[in-house]
């Protein structure tokens, strides 16, 4: 059994990226909801506890609640945001509502610069975001370190080990807070660092194989892109051929796609790989739409419909694998009953129908891109298959804005292989997240050897990020810009002008619908 920190999720929309962090440290964590923690304490391997923030009062009747156990199991706890408000209600310090919300990035003076904060500065930068506020503090604690609007921005009892944070230290604006997490699970619950990306995928493989059981059979959903890629490979080493893998060609994918992803697969897996033709079915039934959420939900339902109808053919397909990644799920779906806007329905997450009939087997929905990534290397997949660039479930179709006429997929297409081809052939792909092309929809006039032409504008978009959750726009060489341009306004009939997309993410998202 390892050393295990609990994590308990008190509802905030950064508790999964507390156990992302916790696993940069080679820690090993464990997210419950409170009214599972006293039972998920008592398991064997408890190192510590964090407590995470939560969209709460702490003071409120109907605030989450966690059994007073909690405090008795002599392990060092790290409350932050709500819970550093619950810890201090149920000790016996007081919180009352703020004056005003405090939002965002604030300085804080740290006035104890050992345990929590050993090799912190002494004014360093948070991320804040609360309205209520600590008013008392609970006997045995002291303040460790205050900011302009709160004097309690971080206090702790160095005897019981309890430590408990106005900020939020998981969260990247706040500057050292990779240290301060760093001195609670190293130096405070004395953590031995040694959970690997290795222990991570033997782990992923031991549930899909209790979860599918002796003889159940999976139908993966193989979109060729890294996640389901990644998701082939632990389903293969956990129940060998009984995965099913799929393949759709759905008419959307870029130029080249359905070569690669059957040559891949058949080279590095041993699966049971199926691919089917599809393109026709997809773009009768996007015809005419253009809303963006419900060519979303077209596209969705129609993988859906196939992936049942492959189930069929098996006896005990009663599973379906995805390479659902936990961005997707926050964006997708309206998190804690409501509060969270739904961004966009990601095919795999938001367009499921309630009577699927199929149990969701998806390895790596509490994870992130680049630990996705780094899990498809110790599980042996090669470079160019880690590597590649995301590319939508739903294909071009999010990149083609309006609607998905077969000629104007074939023309997006074409456009997208030059910008690959430039990007790629200079050395410009290195280090960036996303490149593509993108059909804006928009048409313009020009002039062509003395022609006038009315044609459609294609858009560049080239972004940076660490996980697609934010992202910065990249500036391509003029060389490439260059390239792109006139080889697409030359090649690519029916697009008659090029402009560069410099919206970050947010306001903007990565795909245009
Ligand atoms: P957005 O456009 O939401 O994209 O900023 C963030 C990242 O997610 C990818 N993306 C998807 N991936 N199914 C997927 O598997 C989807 O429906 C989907 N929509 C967007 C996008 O390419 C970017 O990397």
């Amino acid at each position: 059994m390892h050393q295990r920190i609990l994590i308990v999720d008190f509802g905030s929309q950064y508790t999964q990226l507390i156990a992302r962090r916790i696993r940069e440290h080679k820690v090993f964590s464990e997210v419950v909801p409170p009214h599972k923690a006293l039972e998920a304490a008592q398991q064997p391997g408890l190192q510590g506890i964090i407590l995470s923030g939560g969209p709460g009062s702490a003071y409120a009747n109907d605030a989450p609640q966690l059994p007073i156990e909690m405090l008795d199991f002599g392990v060092p706890i790290l409350g932050i945001c709500y819970g550093m408000q619950w810890l201090c209600e149920n000790l016996g310090g007081k919180v009352v509502p703020g004056e005003s919300r405090e939002y965002g990035f604030t300085k804080m003076q740290v006035g104890d610069t050992s345990s929590l904060f050993q090799e912190v500065d002494s004014e360093t930068v948070v991320w804040m975001s609360h309205g209520d506020r600590v008013e008392s503090l609970p006997q045995g604690f002291v303040r460790m370190a205050h900011t302009e609007d709160c004097p309690e921005a971080a206090i702790g009892d160095v005897e019981r080990s309890i430590y408990a944070v106005q900020f939020h230290p998981e969260v990247g604006h706040t500057q050292q807070g990779a240290r301060m997490l760093q001195n609670f699970l190293i130096d405070i619950c004395k953590c031995d660092a040694d959970w690997t990306p290795q222990d991570l995928a033997t782990e992923l493989i031991a549930k899909v194989r209790e979860q599918v059981g002796e003889d159940g059979e999976i139908i993966l959903g193989l979109s060729g892109g890294v996640d389901s890629s990644v998701v082939g490979a632990i389903c293969q080493q956990a129940i060998g051929k009984r995965c099913h893998a799929i393949f759709v060609d759905n008419g959307l994918l870029r130029d080249g796609e359905r070569d690669m992803v059957d040559a891949a697969f058949r080279e590095h897996f041993d699966l049971d790989l199926t691919t089917i033709e599809a393109a026709e079915r997809f773009l009768t039934k996007l015809s005419g739409e253009t809303d963006p959420e419900k060519k979303r939900k077209i596209i969705g339902y129609e993988f859906v419909e196939i992936f049942r109808e492959q189930a069929k053919r098996f006896t005990n397909a009663n599973f379906l694998g995805q390479g659902t990644l936990y961005p997707d799920v926050i964006e997708s779906v309206a998190a804690h009953g409501g509060a969270t806007e739904v961004i966009k329905s990601h095919h795999n997450v938001g367009g499921l129908p309630d009577d699927l009939e199929l149990d969701l087997v998806e390895p790596l929905r509490w994870l992130f891109k680049d630990e996705v990534r780094e899990l498809g290397r110790v599980l042996g997949l090669p470079d160019e298959m880690v590597d590649r660039q995301p590319f939508p479930g739903p294909g071009l179709a999010v990149r083609c804005v309006g609607d998905c006429q077969p000629e104007r997929i074939a023309r997006l297409r074409e456009a997208d292989k030059v910008v690959r081809e430039e990007f790629e052939s200079r050395g410009e792909h290195h280090g960036v997240w996303q490149y593509f092309a993108v059909l804006t929809g928009a048409s313009s006039v020009g002039v062509m050897g003395d022609q006038r032409t009315y044609e459609e504008a294609c858009a560049i978009r080239a972004v940076q990020s660490n996980d697609g959750m934010t992202a910065d726009w990249v500036y391509p060489s003029r060389e490439c810009l260059q390239a792109i341009s006139s080889r697409i306004i030359n090649n690519v009939r029916g697009i008659n002008r090029v402009v560069l997309d410099i919206t970050s993410k947010p306001p903007g998202t990565i795909e245009w619908e």
